[in-house]
Parts: C-alpha cells; sequence; structure tokens
C-alpha cells in the first residue's frame, strides 16, 4: 500500500498526539512529536543559560541550535516513543511546568523554527509519518494528503493535561494549566512566523465530547478514505 503523509495540528492538549501515536502504532507508520522538539531546546535552553527569568539570549540560542540533536526512541515499558536531547533521555523534564511555561517564546524564535522544520522535513522525507504540532499542515508538509485541525475547550484540554500530570505523579495545579494552556493558545496563535491555523485543506476534529475510542474511530475513517 502507498504510504502517506499525515498532519495533526491543534491547541494544546487537545489529545493530538494521543490520537497521532495510535494511528502510527495501528497502520505501521513512525511517530513524530514535534512540540516534544520545542520542548526540548527550551530545556536546553532553562540548563545552558539561556533563559534566565523571562529574558532569553537569542545570540547564544543562535550560535548553539546546530549543536542540539533530538532524536526519539522507542520505550519498550510505554510502548511510545521518548525524547532524546544530546543523547540523554528528557521525557519526563520536558513536560514540566516550567518547560510548558516557557516553551511558547522560544517556538516564536525564527531561527529556531527553520531548524526544527528543516529536522522535520528530514524525518519525513520517506511519507510513512504522522506528524503532531501546530504549523505541520500549513508549513512542514503542506502537501500531506492527510490533514487533521483538533479543538476543544481550553477547560477539557486543561483537565486533560492534568490529569496526565498527576497519573505521573507530578505536582500540578488545575488553575495554573487552565492559564499556562490559555497563554500558550494566544502565543501560538499570533506569533509572526507560522502561526498556529487551521490549513484550508485541514478536516476540523472538535474532541471536547468525543471519547478516545469515538475519536480514534473517526480518525480511522479518514485514514482509510485517502490510503
Ligand atoms: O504539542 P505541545 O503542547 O507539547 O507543544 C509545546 C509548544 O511547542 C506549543 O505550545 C507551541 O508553542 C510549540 N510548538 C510549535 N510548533 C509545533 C509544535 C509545537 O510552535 N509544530
Amino acid at each position: 500500500m502507498k504510504k502517506i503523509t499525515i498532519a495533526i495540528d491543534g491547541f494544546s492538549s487537545c489529545g493530538k498526539s494521543t490520537m497521532a501515536k495510535d494511528l502510527a502504532r495501528e497502520v505501521g507508520y513512525i511517530y513524530i512529536d514535534s512540540g516534544a522538539m520545542y520542548r526540548a531546546v527550551t530545556l536546553y535552553s532553562i540548563e545552558n543559560g539561556i533563559f534566565n527569568g523571562d529574558v532569553i539570549d537569542t545570540e547564544k540560542l543562535k550560535n548553539e541550535i546546530k549543536n542540539i540533536r533530538i532524536s526519539f526512541q522507542l520505550n519498550k515499558e510505554t510502548g511510545r516513543p521518548d525524547t532524546y536531547l544530546n543523547g540523554v533521555n528528557v521525557e519526563n523534564k520536558i513536560r514540566s511546568m516550567e518547560v510548558s511555561s516557557k516553551v511558547s517564546p522560544i517556538s516564536t524564535l525564527d531561527f529556531v523554527r527553520e531548524e526544527m522544520v528543516a529536522q522535520q522535513q528530514t524525518m519525513g522525507k520517506e511519507k510513512g509519518i504522522v506528524m503532531d504540532g501546530r504549523d505541520i499542515g500549513t508549513t512542514v508538509f503542506p502537501d500531506a494528503e492527510l490533514k487533521i485541525f483538533v479543538t476543544a475547550t481550553p477547560e477539557i484540554r486543561a483537565q486533560r493535561r492534568y490529569d496526565e500530570l498527576k497519573a505521573k505523579g507530578q505536582e500540578a495545579s488545575f488553575d495554573e494549566i487552565l492559564e499556562n494552556v490559555k497563554q500558550r493558545d494566544y502565543i501560538d496563535q499570533n506569533r509572526e512566523v507560522s502561526p498556529l491555523r487551521k490549513a484550508e485543506d485541514a478536516l476540523l476534529l472538535d474532541n471536547t465530547h468525543l471519547s478516545i475510542e469515538e475519536q480514534k474511530e473517526w480518525l480511522f475513517r479518514q485514514f482509510n478514505k485517502v490510503s
């Protein structure tokens, strides 16, 4: 069967990665979480004195961006890919509230996006890939055969992220997460380079009232129509 490219974009914490991972596993495609890549750059910036308080040392980051190697490796226990930053597993660290609150400003930087987009396009050269993010259908893979744009209310999305962090035993405050979700929505939609928006040819999925199972069925129907 001919392999295609699948782009899944949408707002923070709307279940994009769950659906993308499930679909990729089911159809034997590679799954790439592009948000994890921006999170890894953010973690690098925090740990290397580039992001101090509210200030980003853009010159230093520009000089070091080419040295930031991001890769993914399957975690045999969870059955999901873990994110590696320069060879170190950072999967848990990049999901912290500190990284969540700093990732959107880092993602507005044009040279960061340029580098990430180039790496993502290389990963998808052979097709047979499901990538989720904010600009996959608009910028990274504008010719993707299947494009989905996912949304849900901010409250539902904050609740999902809260449940996820709690399940991992991490400290979490619902109000703080809701504030973070709204703030990231705003920055992601209003930045100059590749703002979050639905590609014209993307299918819209509002999953506020859908269970994971219902969402999965919907996604498979769309995949079967185009593959
Ligand atoms: O998907 P996730 O919520 O983990 O993404 C974290 C952040 O990374 C987003 O809020 C957004 O600022 C940025 N991002 C982006 N472009 C992508 C994926 C994520 O700007 N393709």
